[in-house]
């Protein structure tokens, strides 16, 4: 482990990509985005709370390389991924004459990434942009792999495109402005990363993860880099989700149905529906024979000690029964041929995509869970 820049390339042949993960690297954005830069002019997209703490450090840095900015300042929150907002970004980089050739950058979390990402997708068919992320869940998932889009009445990230950014500045010292819970939140796609594909990984999550909610720098660090390692790995092998990137979506079935049944309300951010969707994936694991009891109760333990939501009964407020959250699973995009994937796992570390999931199994799991919820007061 260690403070020093590290990079890690997403290999994508002429779409190919560095992510620098450092401290201070907002502040030496200028410098960092100079090479890629076929005129001394971009645009930055924010929002609210993301440019009341950065936007003054990146345009400094900007300044400082003889790079000319502006920026268009958004309402902070998922409802500005919407249509509205779409349209707004690319009028005003048309306004702004950003040019297929410039870059512009995503200043913010994951809502700010999807929308920015997805206007340079369909503006001028493809312009460049940088991602700089400034939460903890960007960092790690929403800024690699150019998964971009905005949500639709009908759903989550329905409209969107595959578009890679340029370049990725993940700069760790944004991660001490975030509200402790946003910070968790994120936590939850790391440790995903572990559940996934690296047991060891897990192993040490579980001995740093309550240094690294402290604001230690290194584990910070590190958390990052291993994520974005692995993140990046997957996209190299499989842009398009055809196979492997599947393993991403671990938790996700279930946390997608537990979003829809909150109201993408603050009941459950994102990442806390992937920590209980991770901590019930565990738990169809095991209950179909996969993997040993321990692996759930290992899952659950270290939620628990991060002192995060790991069980339905930690969501506050109704949740409908399981049949219904059942018909919720129904809507996801991973949906195929009407029948309901899984990402399951044989362990810690090993997890594999699963058809034909029995129905009963995945029902007792949530009846389970909604039976062990506390009376609401
Ligand atoms: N967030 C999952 C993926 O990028 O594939």
């Amino acid at each position: 482990m260690s403070l020093q820049a590290d990079t890690v390339r997403v290999d994508l042949g002429a779409r190919s990509y560095d992510v620098e993960i450092a401290s201070g690297l907002i502040g030496q954005a200028g410098q960092r985005i100079l090479p890629h830069l076929r005129r001394k002019k971009l645009a930055i997209v924010s929002d609210r709370t993301v440019a009341g703490h950065h936007l003054a450090a990146l345009g400094a840095s900007l300044d400082a390389a003889g790079i000319a900015h502006d920026s268009l300042i958004l309402e902070p929150g998922e409802a500005t991924k919407d249509w509205a907002n779409l349209a707004r970004v690319c009028e005003w980089l048309l306004s702004q004459n950003i040019e297929r050739r410039d870059l512009v950058i995503a200043l913010g979390g994951g809502v700010i990434g999807d929308l920015v990402g997805f206007s340079c997708a369909i503006l001028r068919r493809g312009v460049r942009f940088v991602q700089v992320p400034t939460s903890l869940l960007a960092q790690v998932d929403s800024s690699v792999g150019g998964k971009t889009g905005i949500n639709t009445a009908q759903g989550k990230n329905l409209i969107g495109a595959f578009h890679q950014p340029s370049l990725v500045l993940a700069d760790i010292d944004v991660l001490s402005t975030l509200p402790a819970r946003d910070l968790l939140s994120g936590y939850g796609e790391v440790v995903k990363y572990g559940l996934l594909g690296d047991a060891a990984f897990f192993d040490w999550l579980e001995a740093q993860g309550p240094a690294l909610a402290k604001g230690d720098a290194a584990a910070r660090h590190y958390a990052v880099l291993r994520s974005v390692q692995m993140k990046a790995g997957i996209v190299a092998r499989d842009e398009t989700e055809e196979g492997e990137r599947a393993l991403l979506n671990l938790g996700h079935t279930f946390c997608h149905a537990l979003e829809k049944a909150t109201g993408y309300s603050d009941r459950l951010l994102h990442g806390e529906g992937v920590a209980i969707g991770c901590a019930l994936a565990f738990e169809l694991s095991q209950r179909m024979g996969l993997c040993a009891q321990e692996s759930p109760s290992r899952v659950r333990a270290h939620l628990k000690a991060m002192r995060m939501k790991t069980d339905l009964a930690d969501i506050p407020g109704d949740l409908p029964g399981a049949e219904a959250l059942l018909a919720l699973m129904g809507q996801d995009k991973k949906v195929i041929d009407g029948k309901l994937r899984f990402i399951l796992a044989r362990g810690i570390g090993a997890a594999f995509v699963a058809e034909d999931v029995p129905r009963d199994l995945v029902l007792s799991v949530l009846n389970d869970g909604i039976r062990g919820r506390a009376p609401q007061k």
